[in-house]
């Protein structure tokens, strides 16, 4: 049967977290689900046939970075993003704001929207919600989010209200700039920071808009993990319990298993690829930091009851060589072997929900990784 609307079925439940099934023309997305983050059209040092191989349902494309380069008419007239990047499954865009707040310089915000330096060649930019959403739908993205401003903690209350009532307005001028547009969808982001009454209003706010979905927002940008949490606990109540819920740019393993359990649906991070190109290794017995003198003579893989090739066939010792080299292969190893681990784990945190056993696996796994035999 073809798709050609955007759906969101619940599969099963247990305690709060979620086993789902977002369907749309280009694929379906099993949730909970990890998005690899696919900054300028390349999940770096990765080819997508892999990231796909690994189980892979959908990554990230980031609107701020693709309209600087090679720029979003750019890649409308070449086909969109997904055949410029040889994809062809779903993709979610993020707006552009939280990258403009961490990556541009000369920031200045208005009612109307961002004016600000690009990081790139330091031309001048201006970005509306209603731009962000035209940039979004040159790049063809199936899940589009609306333009917010995002607010690094600690802040004042007065600044996270201002922020999150300014996130709403744009919310509804990005909706209407979305418009109906049939097997896409565009999602709001919840703000508010570290207060559970703002987080309140504004996910009833965006609740009464009747958007596809929901993401939170504005967490993961200096708080202690138990202030992220909390924040989930207070916000998730006050979002329809039909519609994917998506937790922005988190996190860790742990973060991940911590916010599933709270029924968050959906993740991207650079946690993975980044920390890869840095010598870090996720696996199963927690982090292996490859850079350390310790791996230099183990002749060990990372995990050789893994089934892919990266975490099973190559020495420690190899991988630590690499690292120390700076040698290109080391980053493309150790980002395979992170994405493996972090789709896995999210497969096994479906079947487990699937089986009703979440509580156990994640006691279990949580174990496992503080018993740190890596
Ligand atoms: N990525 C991580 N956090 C955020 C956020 O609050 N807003 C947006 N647009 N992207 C994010």
């Amino acid at each position: 049967m073809t798709v050609t609307e955007f759906g969101f079925r619940l599969l099963a439940k247990d305690g709060k977290a979620r086993r789902g099934e977002i369907s749309m023309p280009r694929g379906t997305i099993r949730t909970p689900a990890f998005m690899p983050v696919g900054t300028a059209a390349t999940v770096k040092a990765m080819y997508l046939d892999q990231v796909r191989e690994l189980g892979s349902d959908i990554i990230l494309g980031n609107t701020y970075h693709l309209m600087l380069r090679p720029g979003a008419e750019r890649v409308a007239r070449l086909g969109g993003l997904h055949e410029f990047a040889r994809w062809p499954y779903p993709i979610l865009t993020d707006s552009g704001g939280f990258q403009i707040m961490s990556l541009a310089s000369l920031r200045k915000m208005s009612e109307q929207g961002v004016t600000f330096r690009s990081h790139v060649d330091g031309s001048v930019h201006e970005l509306s919600p209603e731009r962000s959403i035209e940039i979004q739908g040159l790049l063809d993205a199936d899940i589009q989010m609306q333009l917010d401003e995002c607010i690094r903690l600690p802040a004042d209350r007065n600044e996270i209200e201002r922020a999150m009532e300014l996130s709403l307005r744009w919310a509804e001028r990005s909706a209407i700039a979305f418009g109906t547009q049939p097997g896409k969808a565009m999602f709001g982001i919840v703000q508010g920071g570290d207060q559970p009454d703002l987080r309140i209003r504004s996910a009833e706010r965006l609740t009464a808009m009747n958007l596809k979905g929901y993401a939170v927002g504005g967490l993961a940008v200096g708080e202690p993990q138990s202030v992220m949490l909390e924040t989930l606990d207070e916000t998730l109540p006050s979002l329809p319990v039909e519609k994917p819920r998506y937790l922005m740019g988190v996190g860790t393993p742990d973060d991940i298993l911590q916010s599933v359990a709270r029924g968050i649906d959906m993740f991207d991070c650079v946690m993975p690829t980044r920390a890869g190109r840095h010598g870090l290794a996720f696996t199963k017995d927690g982090r292996v930091n490859l850079k350390n003198a310790r791996h230099a003579e183990d002749p060990k893989p990372l995990d050789e009851t893994s089934d892919c090739p990266a975490t099973r066939d190559y020495s420690r010792a190899y991988l630590h060589h690499l690292v120390r080299a700076d040698e290109a292969l080391a980053g493309m190893l150790l980002t395979w072997n992170n994405l493996a681990y972090y789709q896995r784990l999210m497969a096994e945190m479906r079947e487990a929900i699937e089986l009703g056993r979440f509580q156990d696996f994640a006691a279990e796994t949580t174990a496992r990784w503080s018993r740190g035999e890596a």
